[in-house]
C-alpha cells in the first residue's frame, strides 16, 4: 500500500520506561495508537508493537500519519463520519470498521477512541485501542446472509402455501365439499362453513360432536360410529356415506372421508376430513334401481301377456290366416300401451294419450272421444289398451264400424264424493242390429273380466239391440308424487283433433 508522506513533522512520543503504566502500554497485547489532535491531521505519535503485528506496516510507517490510511474500499461511509463527528466532539467512541493490512488483506477492527485532557483541561491526546473481530464479524455477516436467505426461503414458502391454499380452497367450494378437524381427546369439532351448511346449520349455529351425532339417521348410527372408531384404531383413513336430518326435517345424504393423525408416541390426536352432500347422486341411484325393477317386472307381466294372448287366439281361430291376424294385432295394441307408457312417465299415462295410441290403426272411421284428464297405471293402460283394441276390432268386423253411417262414442267422467273413481263407457250406434252373443271368446273375457281384474272395478260388455256397449267402472289409480291423477277443468278438452279427422257422415271413406 503506498502511504502518504509525513508531512506533518510530529515527534514520536517516548514513553518513559520507568513508569509501570507507560511500560504496560508498551508491552501490551492489545494494539494501542496516540495521536496528537494539536498538530496539523492529527498524526500518530506512538503506536506499541502489537499494532505493527496486526497491521503489518512499521513504526516508521505509521507515524506522523493520520489513521485514515488503513481505510480502503470496503470501509463503511457512515461509519467513518461517526468517528469523524465524536472526534471534532472530544467524546469517546467504540465502533468496527474494515481496515487493511499493508499487504492489502481486509481485518475487522474494533476501535475504541477516547480523548486525553490535561490537567488545565486542555485536549492533548487521543487515545485507541484495536481489536481485531474479524471472525465474529465475519459470523454475523454469514448468520446476516444466512437470514436473508432464510427469510427470502420462508417468504417463498408463503407464497406457495398461500397459493396452495387458494387452489385448496377453490376446489373444495368446486366441489362443494367442507372441511372439519376433530381433536378426538378434547372431542373439540372444527368445521368450516361449507361443512355447517352440508348438515342444515348456519355459520353461528352450534355444532359439537354430539350434534353431528344426533343428525345421523338411527339405522345408520351404528355404522357411522364403527367405521370411525376402528379409523381411530387403526390410525387410519375412512369413507363413509350416511344419512342425515336437518334440523328442519330436510333429509340428506353425506359422504363423509377422514383421516387420523397420531403423535410419535402413536396416539391418536386428531381427525381430519372433508364431507360433501350426495343426496342427489343418491337419489338419482335410487330411482334408477326403481326403474330397474318396475322394468324386469313389467318385461315378465308383458311376457305372460304375451302368452296367454297368443294361446288364446289360437285356441279360438278358424285358421291359420285368423290366427295370424288376432295374435299380430293384440301384440300390436300390446306394444301401443308400452309406447304410451314409455312417451308419459314409464309408469303411468293419460287415457286420452292410451286412447290415441290405441285407436291410430281406426282413425279414418268415426270415433270420438271425450273425458277429463285421467292418469292411469301401468296395469291400468295395459288392461284398457287390449280392451280397446278388442272393441274396436270387434265393432269393425260385426258392429257400428262394420257399415257406412257407423259411430263409436268413447266417454269417461270421473265419479264418487272424492272423486277417486271413474267410469268409462264405449258405445256403438247407427251399426247392424245386435245379435245376443252365443258363447264368450277370449276377446270378450279380455273387455270384461280382465279389465274389470286388473283396475279392481266392475265391467260389463252389452249385446244391446242397437248397439255394443261397455262400461267399466274403477278406482282412479293413486300414484306416487302425481296427485294430478285428474285435473279440474280438463273435461272441457275436447277430442277436436280426432273430431276434425272423422269424415263428415256421406263423405267418409269407408274401408272394408
Ligand atoms: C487515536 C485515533 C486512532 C484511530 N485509529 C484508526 C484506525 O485504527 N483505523 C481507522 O480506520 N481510523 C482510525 N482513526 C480515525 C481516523 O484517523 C480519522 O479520524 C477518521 O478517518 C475520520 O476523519 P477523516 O474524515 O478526516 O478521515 C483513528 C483516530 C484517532 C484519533
Amino acid at each position: 500500500m503506498d502511504l502518504p508522506s509525513n508531512t506533518t513533522g510530529a515527534e514520536p512520543m517516548l514513553p518513559n520506561l520507568d513508569d509501570p503504566f507507560a511500560a504496560a502500554v508498551v508491552a501490551t497485547r492489545m494494539p494501542i495508537i496516540v495521536t496528537d489532535p494539536r498538530l496539523p491531521d492529527n498524526p500518530i505519535v506512538f503506536v506499541n508493537d502489537a499494532v505493527t503485528k496486526l497491521t503489518g506496516y512499521s513504526r516508521e510507517d505509521l507515524l506522523g500519519r493520520n489513521c485514515r490510511f488503513l481505510q480502503g474500499p470496503g470501509t463503511n461511509v457512515n461509519d467513518i463520519t461517526r468517528l469523524r463527528d465524536a472526534i471534532a466532539r472530544r467524546e469517546s467512541i467504540e465502533i468496527d470498521l474494515l481496515n487493511y493490512r499493508k499487504d492489502g488483506s481486509s481485518f475487522w477492527n474494533r476501535l475504541l477512541v477516547s480523548p486525553v485532557f490535561s490537567k488545565t483541561g486542555e485536549l492533548t491526546h487521543f487515545f485507541a485501542s484495536q481489536f481485531e473481530v474479524s471472525p465474529e464479524r465475519n459470523r454475523v455477516a454469514e448468520l446476516t446472509r444466512t437470514q436473508g436467505e432464510l427469510e427470502v426461503e420462508i417468504e417463498r414458502r408463503m407464497h406457495d402455501v398461500a397459493a396452495s391454499e387458494a387452489r385448496l380452497h377453490f376446489i373444495l367450494s368446486g366441489a362443494k365439499m367442507g372441511t372439519w378437524t376433530l381433536e378426538i381427546a378434547t372431542k373439540r369439532l372444527v368445521s368450516s362453513v361449507r361443512c355447517r351448511a352440508i348438515f342444515g346449520r348456519n355459520p353461528e349455529d352450534r355444532f359439537e360432536p354430539e350434534d353431528v351425532l344426533s343428525s345421523i339417521h338411527p339405522e345408520d348410527r351404528d355404522c357411522w360410529e364403527a367405521t370411525l372408531g376402528k379409523a381411530i384404531e387403526d390410525r387410519s383413513s375412512f369413507e363413509i356415506e350416511y344419512r342425515i336430518h336437518t334440523p328442519t326435517g330436510e333429509r340428506r345424504w353425506i359422504d363423509c372421508r377422514g383421516e387420523v393423525s397420531s403423535d410419535k408416541g402413536d396416539v391418536a390426536l386428531t381427525m381430519v376430513g372433508v364431507c360433501q352432500d350426495i343426496t342427489e347422486r343418491k337419489e338419482a341411484e335410487e330411482h334408477r334401481k326403481l326403474l330397474a325393477r318396475e322394468l324386469a317386472h313389467r318385461v315378465k307381466n308383458t311376457l305372460a301377456t304375451v302368452k296367454a294372448v297368443v294361446v288364446h287366439s289360437l285356441k279360438n281361430s278358424v285358421d291359420m290366416k285368423d290366427a295370424l291376424e288376432r295374435v299380430s294385432g293384440r301384440i300390436q295394441a300390446m306394444s301401443a300401451a308400452q309406447d304410451t307408457l314409455t312417451n308419459d312417465s314409464l309408469t303411468s299415462a293419460d287415457l286420452r294419450g292410451v286412447i290415441e295410441q290405441v285407436l291410430e290403426p281406426f282413425k279414418t272411421y268415426d270415433i270420438r272421444y271425450d273425458g277429463p284428464r285421467l292418469v292411469l297405471d301401468e296395469r291400468g293402460v295395459s288392461a284398457l289398451t287390449l280392451a280397446l283394441f278388442e272393441l274396436a276390432t270387434n265393432s269393425l268386423k260385426y258392429g257400428a264400424l262394420s257399415v257406412e253411417g257407423g259411430s263409436v262414442s268413447i266417454s269417461w267422467e270421473i265419479v264418487g264424493e272424492d272423486r277417486d273413481r271413474f267410469i268409462f263407457h264405449w258405445s256403438e250406434m247407427g251399426g247392424p242390429k245386435v245379435k245376443p252373443r252365443t258363447r264368450q271368446g277370449f276377446g270378450s273375457t279380455i273387455i270384461e273380466r280382465v279389465a274389470a281384474a286388473d283396475m279392481n272395478g266392475t265391467a260389463r260388455l252389452l249385446f244391446e239391440p242397437a248397439g255394443v256397449e261397455f262400461k267399466l267402472e274403477a278406482p282412479i289409480p293413486m300414484m306416487n308424487g302425481d296427485e294430478a291423477s285428474t285435473a279440474p277443468g280438463a273435461s272441457e278438452f275436447r277430442a277436436s283433433r280426432h273430431r276434425a279427422e272423422a269424415p263428415a257422415a256421406g263423405r267418409r271413406r269407408h274401408p272394408r
